[in-house]
């Protein structure tokens, strides 16, 4: 079965990628996928130490709860991340939980050394986003922060949805059009999981991912 994992940015429980995310996981599971829900913000995670003890054998060493879904989002088939934009970038939950993937990015780049460069990924991820500003270049910071992201997860960014002009908790509600967009990229991320139809968003990095 598809498994997916379904990462809630917001530090608003019932907030507007929260309520989109909702959607997502719905029609994810409606296409017969298996999803689970990480709240981010219930969960004790600091953030990267830059100690580097991912050296050793790919896996962070700080002891909190990020080690509860550093094995998940190895073995996961799709992601689907939802945050809000916080200062033109992910929400500082998010963030959190990128940095602590950089044990990721070493195991996959230095420990086993894979090349850099371009390549299509065997993994999908969706990214779901909000502002409450309408500026054109908006979601640029945090969609080049999730593209590398997801990279390190071996995956790419098969689709992103985003939302200008939303600011007030639930406030996404009253865009019906917004939550079926949502439903439907739930539903057809699990398609395009299961088949090889849908080009990644991020085929091509503009830079390799090296740091
Ligand atoms: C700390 C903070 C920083 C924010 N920075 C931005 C920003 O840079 N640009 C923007 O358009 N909205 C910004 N917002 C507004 C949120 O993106 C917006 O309210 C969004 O709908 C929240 O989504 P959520 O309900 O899923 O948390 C910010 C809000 C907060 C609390």
């Amino acid at each position: 079965m598809t498994e997916i994992a379904a990462v809630y940015g917001s530090p608003r429980r019932k907030g507007n990628t929260s309520t989109l995310l909702k959607q997502a996981v719905a029609g994810a599971r409606d296409a017969g996928a298996e999803v689970a829900e990480i709240v981010l913000r219930d969960l004790k995670m600091s953030p990267c130490l830059e100690i580097y003890g991912c050296k050793k054998a790919g896996q962070c060493v700080i002891k909190d709860d990020y080690g509860k879904i550093e094995e998940l989002l190895q073995r996961i088939d799709g992601l689907m991340l939802a945050s809000p934009i916080f200062f033109y970038t992910v929400s500082a939950h998010t963030k959190i939980l990128m940095d602590r993937c950089n044990s990721l990015w070493v195991k996959k780049y230095w420990i086993e050394k894979h090349p850099f460069g371009p390549k299509t990924y065997p993994r999908k991820g969706l990214f779901i986003s909000v502002g409450s500003t309408k500026g054109k270049r908006l979601f640029d910071g945090a969609l080049l922060s999730v593209k590398y992201f997801m990279d390190a997860l071996d995956m790419g960014l098969w689709k992103s949805l985003l939302f200008r002009g939303i600011e007030t908790e639930g406030q996404i509600k009253k865009t019906p059009a917004s939550l079926k967009a949502a439903y439907d990229a739930g539903k057809a991320l699990v398609h395009a999981l299961e088949g090889d139809e849908c080009l990644d968003e991020n085929q091509g990095l503009a830079e390799d991912p090296q740091q």
